[in-house]
């Protein structure tokens, strides 16, 4: 048998769920797609169907390791990424899920985080977690499963139930129901891990009630976490790089070293800048979170979350119908020379980094009887590069340094009048390498690193190649006046919900 010489990487995100095979130079082989049901059952929340995820997962799994021609024994190593926060709980028995997971973006525990601020709670929390209380960590979803869902808690104090971030779900589904595990990049996101520790914090499985036999066990980010079953595809390989999907895609993009910054254009908008081995906290109201842990080494990074930035092309395609697509939306955006006063602040789940504002909603403001489509499209793009931008002012700040450059991947850097515009904002280049499947490529490199298919990071890093460079080239009082406007939009987006 010869020696098997591709990785493959699965990208569980909120809009789709994807499969990509690499080569030993980095290269796509193959990839399958597959985009699954989101559910709104009410202003503000958000659900997808576990199953699904799982369903959707495991075929895309199959279809590209047929479409690159290939068998299970061809894959050296699976590495698994995710979207992180959104809150599984399933019967260890039967597999099934007691309800809903409950997704990242979801909003319905705003009233229980304001209660427990209220209450003083925040800065206990801030200093074990680097995170803050917001929704859109997983413990208050958890707590709501666990208080809402009838017979749920009695069930999970009798040890019958399991809960885990996305990793988790398909880890235990890929190892045919024998793994429960987490790495700690996902665990860092759930509001339950400690940041210094490593491990689930006592004091905050009781404060929100959680009872511990529901954990999973973190593990690091590189290591063999064990196998695909043999009725799965890729039958019998290890599965040996596990992260949530911010943090596979810093190492994708070879942010190995402190001060290196990258964006991800996902569903959302998520600037991590890679800080070292010491956590640093944030006073610009950023999240400090784990980079990633490789062979007893805990790297961390800064962080800013931006809760919908490519979901907005999206919207504008699937809600308003205004495009039939992400190029018809550049090709319009890129008619015009700006949004011609419009400003479109897409607060659809409230405001993330740095605003922190469960109730915000979106808001458009600038309306004139001269507004086309075009312009709508074009203020699209600029928010997404706005609420960037935002982040990228207080990272500065944070670090007291400024950016050098700015690394970008994810579905919507596609774009390049999105990605020349936000060149101008920040007044710095901003780089698209070739590969911008960075997310399942950082999963890939974290497996192939710890079954020797990669001997180091060198190798990694020196399979990053630049496609594009974007340069500002706008002048500097039009962007601020700009800005200026963007500042505005947001403080009317702001506190809507009563
Ligand atoms: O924190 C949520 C994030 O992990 C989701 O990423 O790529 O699905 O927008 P994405």
């Amino acid at each position: 048998m010869s020696t098997p010489r591709y990785i493959l990487a699965l990208d569980q995100g909120t809009s789709s769920s994807r499969a990509i095979v690499f080569d030993h130079d980095g290269g796509i082989v193959a990839v399958a797609q597959k985009e699954f049901t989101q559910y709104y059952p009410q202003p503000g929340w958000v659900e997808h169907d576990p199953l699904e995820i799982w369903s959707s997962q495991n075929s895309t799994a199959a279809e590209a390791i047929a479409r690159a021609n290939l068998s299970s024994e061809d894959i050296a190593a699976v590495g698994i990424t995710n979207q992180r926060e959104t809150t599984i709980v399933w019967d260890r028995d039967t597999g099934r899920p007691v309800c809903n997971a409950i997704v990242w973006q979801d909003r319905r525990t705003a009233a229980y985080c304001a209660q427990l601020k209220r209450d003083g709670l925040e800065p206990l929390v801030s200093q074990k977690t680097g995170l803050r209380l917001d929704p859109y960590f997983s413990a208050t979803k958890l707590r709501w499963i666990l208080e809402t869902i009838p017979g749920v808690r009695a069930r999970a104090e009798a040890g019958k139930l399991l809960f885990g971030t996305v990793d988790t779900w398909l880890l235990w589904q890929l190892t045919g129901r024998k793994v429960h595990a987490t790495d700690v990049t996902n665990a860092s996101r759930t509001l339950l891990c400690n940041l210094h520790t490593g491990d689930w914090d006592d004091d905050l499985l009781k404060l929100f009630k959680i009872p511990r036999s529901l954990l999973p066990e973190i593990r690091s980010c590189s290591e063999i976490y064990g196998h695909v079953d043999r009725h799965l595809y890729p039958a019998g390989a290890p599965i040996s790089g596990v992260a949530g999907d911010q943090h596979a895609a810093l190492f994708g993009q070879a942010c190995f070293t402190p001060g290196m910054v990258k964006n991800t254009y996902g569903t959302g908008c998520f600037t991590l800048m890679h800080t070292g081995e010491k956590p640093v906290v944030s006073r610009n109201n950023l999240l400090t979170t784990v980079a990633w842990k490789i062979g007893g080494r805990t790297d961390y990074a800064l962080e800013g979350s931006v809760f919908i930035g490519g979901a907005v092309i999206q919207w504008l395609r699937d809600e308003l119908q205004l495009v039939r697509n992400a190029a018809e939306l550049d090709r319009l955006a890129a008619s015009v020379p700006d949004a011609g006063g419009l400003f479109l602040v897409p607060a659809f789940s409230g405001l993330g980094a740095p605003h922190w504002d469960p109730d915000a909603r979106g808001t458009m403001v600038g309306i004139t009887r001269g507004t086309n489509r075009a312009h709508f499209c074009r203020a699209a793009l600029e928010a997404i590069a706005f609420q960037t931008a935002d982040l990228i002012s207080c990272m500065e700040k944070d670090s007291g340094l400024p950016l050098k450059e700015l690394r970008v991947d994810g579905g919507a850097s596609r774009s390049n009048p999105l990605l020349q515009f936000q060149a101008d904002l920040l007044n710095t280049s901003v780089v698209r390498p070739k590969c911008i499947e960075t997310t399942a490529l950082g999963a890939a490199c974290l497996a192939g690193l710890a079954t020797g298919f990669w001997s180091d990071r060198d190798e990694i890093a020196r399979n990053w190649t630049v496609d594009t460079s974007f340069a500002p080239t706008q002048k500097r009082d039009r962007i601020t006046a700009l800005r200026g406007g963007w500042e505005r939009a947001l403080t009317r987006a702001k506190g809507w919900e009563p």
